[in-house]
């Protein structure tokens, strides 16, 4: 959660801060600010509300003018989003900028208020700036050492000492952050997309390291002063990818780069038309090892794990768990060393996916992380990891990154029916090839916009609504359901469609909206009994079914219909539907599309 950048070089601080927060508005967007060295006076300029909101007061009250600062777009944990909880913090000497969490911030604000320190906000993060100029003994790189000891819980902060106009100081734990070497001038960032108008080469800043940033250089040190050689990275991301290239809002862009996605993300990994997964490090002989397997992930990348389930277990005979991080970290899990671990994550930075993975590792299990932000906590600390190459993902609710997160289920899954043998080569070479038109089926349902957006005409005035589903189609409507909560912020629920009657079907009154997803032609003949249920109740039912059904007359009120593939790979163009009729219900009750309220992208607090 929250976005923090730095800027140290030759170009005016103020606007390359903003610049750079714009792309990070997506971490959190309840308050902004920055401060900058000003003639060799740090001055802060913050408001609380959207990065326009400071851009508008600073037009006003005039913005902070130098080459070098620091700023900070905020998802608010401790205190209510207003302009003194809003950041940079200051403490005397020192101001800073922090995504994360401090713990024990409460001992530590008892602490300096015994010592008569005073506090202007109700943040942990004034007391790391108190606790700051508490110890500064004239080196900032020593005092960010002393004083990180006694810090608790995550932290990537952005640091300026008034002693040192020209330089700023950086260090991290658990939080991301990256350090990035443009010519003459350097930055610090939560993510890529932030820097990458500026410069593609960067370092990955590790757990406990300092970075020390001046316009012509950018040193890293270890907690004990000892000078760090990293690898200078470059970003592969193309710039254009973190802007919304003439569409009105990431999400609908980002559905519309899902066919592309697809095609980068599975393209690489078939060879001779087998899935091959060997540079990820996984072979048939370590997949066929495993006696179970665990997904675990947050979110829509829980329900792109359920997906993997229904497929794996489907197709391999393998026995697959599915679990909330948050669940699955404190509920004692019977992992054991024959286990596979698998954690999705589009940041790789959910706290507690990260912490998911770790207990997983202690247990003993293999891990594996499907992942798409490179160089990120999770894909690296995971024994196996598989990029997901869906590019940047902006808009909060996640479209592009479940799409390619399914994809890659489904290599692991035809390879792990390979390896059991549960499926011939000849088996495995159609699923994949039929995998491969996907992108195809893909592009002809966003060739029909105009059909979701009338059923979103008929939803926004709604005040709850259900989807239903059996099977895949289950999974798949607990995606919808979600997307459509996060950005319309209707109240909808999904539910397993012959689950109704045993409690739910007492809310259907008339009138009442159901998405029913019928795709599966197994179940296909159950599904449509519980539309039937429901309708019979007075609600009035969108099916989302295949090409070639003709429902029956009255079944349903609004039909949309999906181009014929195979049943099992039927979740992919299926939910394309469901994201379409979410943004375009979001877009017609005026929501801020891309920035619901009250979320944002990267969850790194438990
Ligand atoms: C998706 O629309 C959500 N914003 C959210 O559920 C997200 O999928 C979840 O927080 C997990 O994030 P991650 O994939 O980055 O781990």
């Amino acid at each position: 959660m929250c976005g923090i950048v730095g800027y140290v070089g030759y170009r005016d601080a103020s606007d390359i801060l903003i610049d750079a927060l714009s792309k990070l508005e997506y971490r959190g967007y309840d308050s902004a600010g920055i401060a900058v060295f000003d003639n060799g006076e740090i001055k802060v300029a913050k408001s609380k509300g959207r990065l326009k909101d400071l851009v508008a007061k600073m037009e006003r009250e005039g913005k902070p003018s130098g080459c070098s600062g620091i700023g900070h777009t905020r998802w608010a944990t401790h205190g209510e989003p207003s302009d003194k909880n809003s950041h940079p913090h200051e403490g005397g000497r020192v101001t800073i900028v922090h995504n994360g969490i401090i713990e024990n911030y409460k001992a530590l604000k008892d602490f300096l208020v015994k010592e008569g320190r005073c506090f202007k906000s109700d943040t942990d993060t004034e007391v790391v700036a108190q606790l700051l100029d508490y110890y500064y003994d004239g080196d900032p790189v020593s005092t960010i050492a002393n004083v990180t000891k006694e810090l608790e819980g995550s932290y990537a902060l952005g640091i300026i000492f008034a002693d040192f106009p020209d330089t700023v100081f950086a260090v991290r734990k658990e939080s991301p952050l990256i350090v990035g070497v443009g010519e003459n001038e350097s930055f610090i960032a939560s993510d890529v997309p932030a820097i990458l108008k500026y410069t593609r080469n960067y370092y990955l800043l590790e757990h406990d390291e300092i970075a020390v940033l001046s316009k012509d250089k950018a040193c890293i040190y270890d907690l004990h002063y000892n000078k760090i050689d990293k690898e200078l990275k470059t970003a592969d991301w193309d710039m254009d990818a973190a802007e919304k290239g003439g569409y009105e809002h990431f999400m609908l862009k980002e559905i519309f780069e899902q066919p592309t996605a697809i095609k980068t993300t599975i393209t690489p990994r078939i060879c001779d038309g087998l899935p091959n997964l060997e540079e990820c490090g996984i072979t048939l002989e370590k997949l066929n090892k495993f006696r179970q397997i665990f997904i675990v992930a947050c979110g829509t990348a829980m329900h792109a794990g359920l997906v993997g389930k229904y497929v794996i277990e489907k197709l391999a005979r393998v026995p697959v768990i599915v679990d909330i991080a948050s669940e699955f970290r404190y509920r004692e899990p019977i992992v054991t060393k024959d286990d596979l671990v698998i954690i999705i994550s589009q940041s790789g930075e959910t706290a507690d996916s990260r912490a998911a993975l770790e207990l997983s590792k202690e247990l003993g299990a293999e891990t594996l992380a499907i992942v798409n932000v490179k160089g990120s906590t999770i894909a690296r600390e995971a024994d196996m990891v598989i990029y997901t190459h869906a590019g940047p993902e902006i808009a909060v609710a996640s479209t592009k990154a479940y799409m390619v997160q399914i994809a890659v289920m489904y290599l692991i899954a035809f390879e792990i029916a390979l390896a059991k043998k549960q499926i011939t080569v000849e088996e495995c070479k159609h699923l994949t090839s039929m995998l491969q038109e996907i992108p195809d089926t893909i592009q002809n349902i966003l060739k029909n916009i105009e059909e979701t957006q009338y059923i979103a005409s008929g939803l926004i005035n709604a005040d709850s609504l259900l989807y239903i589903g059996r099977g895949l189609d289950y999974a798949l409507s607990m995606e919808g359901s979600l997307k459509l909560k996060e950005v319309s912020y209707i109240h909808s629920e999904s539910y397993a469609a012959g689950e109704l009657k045993h409690g739910t079907i007492s809310l259907i009154s008339e009138g009442m909206p159901v998405i029913a997803v019928a795709t599966q032609k197994n179940l296909f003949d159950k599904t449509i009994s519980n539309i039937k249920e429901v309708k019979a109740r007075g609600a009035k039912v969108i099916l989302i079914c295949r090409e070639n059904y003709q429902p029956e007359e009255n079944l349903a009120d609004y039909c949309f219909k999906i181009p014929e593939t195979d049943d099992l790979l039927m979740p992919m163009p299926a939910v394309v539907p469901l994201q379409l009729i979410a943004y375009y219900t979001a877009v017609l009750k005026g929501n801020d599309v891309d920035k619901p309220r009250n979320l944002a992208k990267s969850v790194t607090v438990e």
